[in-house]
């Protein structure tokens, strides 16, 4: 479904990305691991914008996509889920969700029946201003407001940073359901454990190289990943 080929990325003539190669069959879970400033977020940005790559391809059912802007990736069956959430905080919780439907509005109602069915603290709070919702309701937002969009593929940048425990393992089960729905998902994840949890393969990315990549159980065995991620 989506697959890049040897990018290199760089912001102005800086290059923070090195010949990355990757890719998500349809139907998976791929984990993208690394540490702070490995090039997680930018790998997203060069998938669905801003970012072009210098050199290499990005290919999204067989199509070139390099170039592509965010609106423009939309309607290809892309959502993104930034890094830091971004979602309206003086709108509410439905105005959120309805925004999140602007390329796609058929069947609008019933995507926001499936968003509150993963999410009910959603549902609960459905006229709240969404500023006021806690970090972790926030971020129950922000991917819904992605489903809203119908995506086939959903990229997720970081979606449990900064939640608590518990809202960790909410958030983690949704992405879980969110692809047994038959939704194809690429998470960024410094929780190496909770990504391997619910991701099919992952990779590994250091200073911007791919440095490992493997299955799931590959990579919580992998000496490198404990040492480095786990702790161990
Ligand atoms: N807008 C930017 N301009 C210049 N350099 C950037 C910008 N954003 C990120 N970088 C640099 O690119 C590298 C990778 O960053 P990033 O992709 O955000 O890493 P990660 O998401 O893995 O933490 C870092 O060295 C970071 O400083
Ligand atoms: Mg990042």
């Amino acid at each position: 479904m989506l697959e890049l080929d040897e990018i290199d990325v760089g912001y102005g003539a800086v290059q923070v990305i090195w010949d990355v190669s990757l890719d998500v069959a349809e139907g998976e879970t791929v984990a993208l691991l690394g540490a702070n400033g490995a090039g997680k977020t930018t790998v997203l940005k060069t998938i669905c914008g801003p970012l072009t790559p210098m050199d290499g391809d990005v290919r999204f059912r067989g199509e070139s996509i390099g170039g592509l802007q965010q609106d423009e990736v939309v309607p290809e069956g892309i959502a993104h889920v930034p890094e830091g959430r971004e979602i309206f905080h003086d709108s509410s919780v439905e105005e959120n969700l309805t925004l999140g439907a602007y390329a796609n509005r058929d069947g609008m109602a019933e995507r926001r029946r499936e968003v509150y069915d993963i999410f009910p603290r959603l549902e609960e709070r459905t006229g709240q201003r969404a500023g006021t919702l806690s970090g972790g309701e926030q971020q129950m937002l922000a991917i819904g407001r992605g489903l809203m969009s119908d995506p086939d593929l959903l990229l997720l940048d970081e979606a449990s940073l900064g939640l608590a425990p518990v809202l960790v393992d909410d958030v983690f089960d949704a992405i879980e359901r969110i692809n047994d729905e038959g939704t194809t998902v690429l998470i960024v994840e410094q929780d190496v454990h909770n990504a391997l949890r619910v991701a099919d393969r992952g990779y590994v990315l250091e200073s911007g190289r791919v440095s490992l990549s493997g299955s799931a159980e590959e990579l919580a065995e992998d000496e490198r990943v404990a040492a480095s991620y786990l702790g161990g």
